[in-house]
């Protein structure tokens, strides 16, 4: 009999702590941006669950967008080279921006589009993200919004893949180093 693949995987943070944190955050970015404007750019595709939720835990007014970048792709370490693969829609000139992100790991992701962003002369840049991996770090950036910082492991679930799936799974998950789900 198939062992379904979920199985093998082992909950981190549940959808109940998730929901906590984010509220968390949440509040925090009510609390900064009271009164302005903000776009929340997500970081497609793992950051699209979690932007879903940190949007409607603040009482702020915010527009979205939306960048895709070359990433992982179905290996589990990165290149160290990013592509743009889809740009802003709107002009970010004089806003203030909010770049949201499933996880910041090596941080060459966020480094780059943190320098692109700024050629456009935002009104102000900061960063979430869900997950914080600091111990991966390749680039010096850290972010002014973290959900959970964790260790050097692989997670799937909230928006988060590996190979394209278990992006679904309500909770954060650990996928076990040797499993080939
Ligand atoms: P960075 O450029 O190394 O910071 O890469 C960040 C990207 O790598 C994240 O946006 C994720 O898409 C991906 N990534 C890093 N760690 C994991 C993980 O544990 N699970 C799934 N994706 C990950
Ligand atoms: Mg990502």
């Amino acid at each position: 009999m198939d062992i379904p693949a979920s199985q093998q995987l082992l909950v981190l943070y549940s959808r109940e702590q998730i929901e906590k944190r984010v509220a968390e955050l949440g509040e925090a970015i009510t609390r900064d941006y009271a009164g302005e404007t903000v776009i929340m750019i997500g970081v497609l595709k793992g950051s699209a669950i979690f932007l879903a939720d940190l949007a409607r835990s603040t009482r702020i007014d915010c527009t979205f967008d939306f960048v895709a970048v070359s990433s992982y792709k179905k290996a589990r370490s990165t290149s160290g080279a990013v592509k743009l693969l889809k740009d802003l829609d709107e002009p970010i000139e004089g806003k203030h921006v909010i770049i949201v992100e499933d996880i910041l790991d090596t941080g060459i992701t966020l480094s780059y589009l943190r320098k692109v962003f700024l050629q456009h002369h935002p009104k102000s840049l900061r960063i979430a993200t869900c997950l914080d991996k600091p111990a991966r770090r390749i680039q010096p950036i850290e972010a002014d919004y973290v959900g959970f910082s964790i260790p050097n492991q692989f997670v799937v679930g909230y928006g988060m893949d590996f190979a394209e799936k278990f992006r679904n799974l309500p909770d954060i998950c650990i996928l076990p180093p040797d499993s080939t789900a």
